[in-house]
């Protein structure tokens, strides 16, 4: 069936994670219990990281991070363009300032030595917010970022959203927070393990954990040791108007499930990438990311850089032609300033960011999921070499 059709990617759902889903739903709680926490602590122990709080969306995740962080007004996020907008957009809430750094060609990710002039300023009065996105799930070196840092009040969230299995170069698990407050994770369909939507956060923090599972439940307030008044068992106190962003109980079967098959997703992915790396070797006008991370890396996508200018065709007409051999493609991303709702609060400041225009105006990502074969490879390599280089 999905022979048919090769789209960037979807989710692989078996047998048992069905299963797993159907016997919740026999049960008497199905939202908000015992599926939940024991997601969270396989999460958690899968990253390496003390705590893991399960979200309904990375986009969640993300504001609460935010939130646990006390974002204010005088804050700055200090992130990359090439990412997803509610990497930053999820910040807009509290006012802060976003300032975005420059990417590195190679991997995708922030410029580290575009992003060190920008953070530590002395005189700024709020602090610095540092948002590095490890896109494609190619780890960024954030051992590197934290020597960087000289303010004590800098604040460091990972977005992971395309990370979840990857290490860093000392063979560490992405989420474990070594050099972070908090790290985020998004489980949507294209992501490598799926709960249908959903996300967490991983902290090693007690007091970040507190406040994550404060804005996950509209602000609810239930430990004693917290509470101003104490009534009795029914007493609860809100503390911040947030929202309701709970997972339910079927995503957290649906997810412990997946989870047991993150190894096999990840060694398929990149065998995937390796069959592509190798055919794409020395192609004419197509550019790929360095290989130096792929044994560390769990890939979420499959990005090339074409010089569309070279093959005279546009990107469009590229994707529209690849579209009819059955090969679905995908821009990861319009650098997000470009969108009016940033675009009006920073300007029009492409010109500040030759990198991420240079990617912008050449990205295309492949098909990329784990039901691929590797004559499916095969089959987009040729197909893509034909549309790029015949007219
Ligand atoms: C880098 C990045 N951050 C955050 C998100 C938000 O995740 P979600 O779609 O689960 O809200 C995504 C999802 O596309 C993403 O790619």
């Amino acid at each position: 069936m999905i022979k048919n059709f090769l789209p960037y990617g979807r989710q692989s759902i078996n047998e048992n994670d069905i299963q797993a889903v159907s016997n919740v739903l026999r049960e008497e709680i199905i939202t908000r219990g015992k599926h939940v926490e024991a997601f969270e602590a396989a999460f958690a122990e899968e990253c390496k990281a003390k705590y893991a709080v399960a979200f309904n969306s990375g986009t969640a995740a993300l504001q609460a991070s935010y939130f646990a962080a006390n974002t204010g007004a005088n804050d700055k996020v200090i992130t990359t363009p090439n990412t997803f907008f509610s990497t930053a957009g999820s910040a807009l809430a509290w006012g802060a300032r976003i300032v975005f750094v420059d990417i590195d060609r190679n991997t995708g990710n922030i410029s580290l030595d575009a992003l060190e002039p920008t953070i530590n300023q002395p005189n700024s009065r709020g602090k610095d917010i540092i948002v590095p996105v490890h896109f494609s799930g190619i780890a960024v070196d954030m051992e590197k970022i934290d020597r960087m840092i000289r303010r004590t009040d800098t604040i460091v969230i990972e977005d992971a959203a395309h990370a979840i299995g990857s290490k860093y170069s000392d063979g560490s698990p992405v989420g474990s927070c070594q050099w972070s407050h908090m790290t985020i994770f998004s489980f949507h369909p294209v992501k490598t393990i799926t709960t249908s939507e959903g996300g967490a956060v991983t902290t090693n923090d007690p007091n970040l954990y507190h406040l994550l599972k404060r804005f996950r439940n509209n602000g609810i307030e239930r430990d004693p040791k917290y509470l101003e008044q104490n009534f009795g068992p029914w007493h609860y106190e809100i503390y911040a108007a947030t929202g309701n962003y709970n997972f339910t109980d079927l995503q957290g079967a649906l997810g412990l499930s997946q989870l047991q098959r993150l190894d096999t997703f990840v060694t398929k992915r990149r065998q995937l990438v390796q069959r592509y790396r190798k055919l794409l070797k020395g192609a004419e006008h197509i550019r790929l990311f360095t290989d130096a991370h792929d044994e560390n890396t769990a890939f979420h996508l499959f990005v090339v850089q074409i010089d569309f200018a070279a093959i005279k065709k546009d990107r469009s007409q590229v994707m529209e032609q690849l579209l009819k051999r059955k090969i679905g493609t995908q821009l990861h991303y319009i650098p997000i300033y470009r969108h009016p709702e940033l675009r009006q609060r920073v300007g029009e400041i492409e010109n500040y960011f030759p990198e991420a225009e240079a990617y912008y105006a050449s990205a295309l990502s492949l098909p990329l999921y784990y039901e691929m074969d590797l004559d499916d490879v095969d089959y987009v390599v040729k197909n893509l070499k034909e549309v790029t280089t015949k007219s």
